[in-house]
């Protein structure tokens, strides 16, 4: 039974406990249903609480009811009970109560919640919109403006904030079942009645203006997202029509939006991320090994935003480089994106000296030694890094992970340059490596469980994406974005497509950047590093990145040195048309004959969606990636 109920001095309490995070399933509404109706038949009890056991309050729909025929009783049926009780019903709230949970407290009478408990209408997240009244019930008691707003942003509010819009009526102590009881007793007490949230007039109209407030504060989140327009339909609708008039409204755009492709899309991308850290064929993983020391060598782009990712995670590090200057230059990086950091107000003063605190530099390996991972992100050299690791392998602790941020290389390679490549592994970070989610756990063919459990758990800490790829070239993302979308996007310069045009189409599609701005910004030598390594080993036939090829040597590095597949004016990130490239490209087109033609917006969107599709596929294939999500 996932409701249990008993009756305590005139006080009813429904306990919920559907571990771990009690998702509301069809036992859960039909255990608060009868909860309900058990409080209403027994003349003794005077009202009746709702709290959970575990860690948290409902904290939403079990999602494997999504798009499912849903298992009666109905969340409107259960809510509706819960509503219309004749008995005093109060919702006592702790840890987060989001979605579907939300929405049974607001249709509770009275809300109670911990200090520390969190409050959210998540659904957009997934391109989905509330559908057990959330929408009506909300700006019924926060007002339109404060309730469209918790909707399309879709975070959470801490107990206080909701306090303060009345979406909850008292903050107890931090024992959500205690202080329910409490409080239901005060509310006795004091001769409270029901207070039936449908029967709340909207108090507040909803201008135009408000309305373009809330959506222009979300538009970056939200750009090429459609699911915020529906929101905004729904919470007029609570304001100019009856409460069961709104629901039916919301009943079916919520149903219509399980179909859409966005939500489809986002949902896809939830459970995948979801599924990423299980390893196929391993039950139950090795344990990790804890990091509480790391060193990483080379304090370049990459090194400086991997110390920055562990230093927020709170894991000492030590940032190793060859000499005083290169140190200094790095650490000053380092410095300056936390100031950045400081002056957006996204971390305190004492945040910032407790971060800088534990990012300790030194020059020369030696440094290295005392730590239970070491990250090496020098050049893209294999004789280099393998010498690096090499000396590593003699001066860490026999315990330590060795670890490479290698874009391309081998990690079976770098492995084999150690007496301990079960403890190798590649982690691929993402520039800037303290901003960007994805995190590549490269599997070399050595690379024994633990230190891959290891690699995931690090992934986790720092709060980013883990997967687990294979050893391949480019592993999967770079493998994707060269051998598919930028192979692609080249071309089309090739075929005389101008590189903005490019660019704005991805964007309009959803890609936060084109790929000429996105190489521009990564820097165009990177790619051509990589491909000379790549040389190497396989061969990719011409006109394979010959554009980006030929700017490397004329120095047209991008965005760091002012012009790249663009040019830029002094301090201004602004991407501007170059007729010099135009020529280069002309002059490239001529040489590998590739034909000038026409190109529609439906055409390059196709040509760096599929090809990105077909490379996938064919990594699929390979096994360097476990699953298609
Ligand atoms: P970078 O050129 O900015 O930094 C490399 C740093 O390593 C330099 O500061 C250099 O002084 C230092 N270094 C060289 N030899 C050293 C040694 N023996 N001991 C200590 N430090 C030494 O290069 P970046 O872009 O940070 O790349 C580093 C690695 O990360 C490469 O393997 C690259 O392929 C990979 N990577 C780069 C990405 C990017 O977008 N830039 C993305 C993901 C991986």
């Amino acid at each position: 039974m996932s409701v249990s109920f008993e009756v305590m001095d005139g006080v009813a309490l429904a306990a919920i406990d559907r571990p771990p995070v009690n998702a509301i399933d069809a036992s859960i509404r039909a255990g608060v249903r009868d909860a309900v109706k058990k409080a209403a038949a027994d003349p003794h009890v005077k009202a009746l609480v709702i709290a959970c056991r575990g860690r948290t309050f409902l904290s939403g729909a079990d999602l494997s009811e999504l798009g499912a025929e849903i298992q009666p009783p109905g969340y409107r049926e259960t809510l509706d009970a819960i509503e219309t009780s004749p008995k005093l019903v109060i919702a006592a709230l702790h840890g987060t109560a989001l979605g579907g949970g939300l929405e049974l407290a607001m249709a509770c009478h009275y809300r109670c919640a911990t200090p520390s408990a969190r409050m959210g209408m998540p659904e957009i997240t997934l391109g989905i919109l509330p559908g057990a009244g959330g929408t009506q019930r909300l700006p019924r008691l926060i007002g339109a403006r404060a309730a469209l707003e918790m909707m399309v942003s879709g975070a959470p509010i801490t107990a206080d904030r909701a306090l303060e819009l009345r979406l909850i009526d008292e903050v107890v102590g931090d024992d959500p079942i205690a202080g329910g009881l409490a409080y239901a007793r005060r509310l006795i007490a004091a001769g409270a009645t029901p207070r039936r949230t449908r029967d709340v007039a909207v108090s507040a109209e909803l201008s135009e203006a408000e309305i373009a407030g809330v959506l222009e504060a979300a538009a970056r989140a939200l750009k090429g997202r459609t699911t915020q327009h529906d929101l905004v339909k729904l919470v007029r609708a609570a304001v100019q029509t009856p409460f069961d008039r709104g629901l039916d409204l919301e009943a079916d755009l919520s149903a219509a939006s399980l179909k859409t492709n966005e939500s489809l899309a986002l949902r896809h991308v939830f459970f995948a991320e979801r599924e990423c850290a299980r390893i196929p064929g391993v039950a139950e993983p090795p344990s990790a090994l804890p990091i509480r020391r790391a060193a990483v060598i080379g304090a370049g782009t990459m090194g400086g935003g991997i110390a920055i990712a562990l230093a927020d995670a709170g894991v000492s590090v030590t940032l190793v480089e060859v000499g005083k200057e290169a140190l200094d230059k790095g650490l000053a990086g380092i410095r300056a994106t936390y100031d950045g950091s400081l002056k957006r107000g996204r971390i305190t003063k004492d945040a910032l000296d407790e971060r800088m605190g534990l990012i300790r530099g030194a020059v020369g390996l030696e440094a290295a030694a005392d730590v239970d991972l070491v990250i090496e992100a020098v050049f893209e050299d294999m004789a280099l890094k393998q010498s690096i690791l090499k000396k590593l392998d003699a001066i860490t602790p026999k315990h330590a992970v060795l670890a490479s941020n290698t874009s391309s290389l081998s990690v079976t390679e770098l492995g084999a340059a150690t007496a301990r490549p079960e403890q190798v592994i590649g982690l691929h970070f993402f520039s800037p490596a303290n901003v960007m989610r994805l995190l590549e756990i490269v599997r070399g063919e050595r690379t024994s469980l633990q230190t891959i459990a290891t690699g995931l758990a690090l992934g986790k800490a720092l709060r980013k994406v883990g997967v687990v790829v294979g050893d391949g070239f480019g592993f999967v993302g770079n493998r994707m974005m060269l051998d598919g979308y930028f192979r692609e996007a080249e071309l089309m310069l090739l075929q005389g497509v101008a590189p903005e045009r490019i660019d704005d189409v991805m964007e309009n599609f959803g890609f936060a950047m084109g790929p000429n701005r996105v190489n521009d910004m990564a820097g165009v030598d990177v790619g051509t590093k990589v491909r000379i390594e790549l040389a190497k080993r396989e061969r990719r036939a011409p006109p394979y990145h010959v554009v980006s090829d030929a700017l490397t040597p004329l120095g047209r590095l991008g965005q760091k040195v002012g012009k790249g597949v663009y040019r830029y004016e002094p301090g201004d990130r602004t991407a501007r048309h170059d007729p010099e490239v135009d020529a280069l490209i002309a002059k490239l087109a001529k040489e590998y004959g590739v034909a000038q033609r026409a190109v529609s917006d439906a055409e390059i969107e196709e040509r760096c969606v599929l090809s990105l599709v077909n490379v996938g596929a064919d990594i699929l294939n390979e096994g360097l990636a476990y699953r298609a999500s």
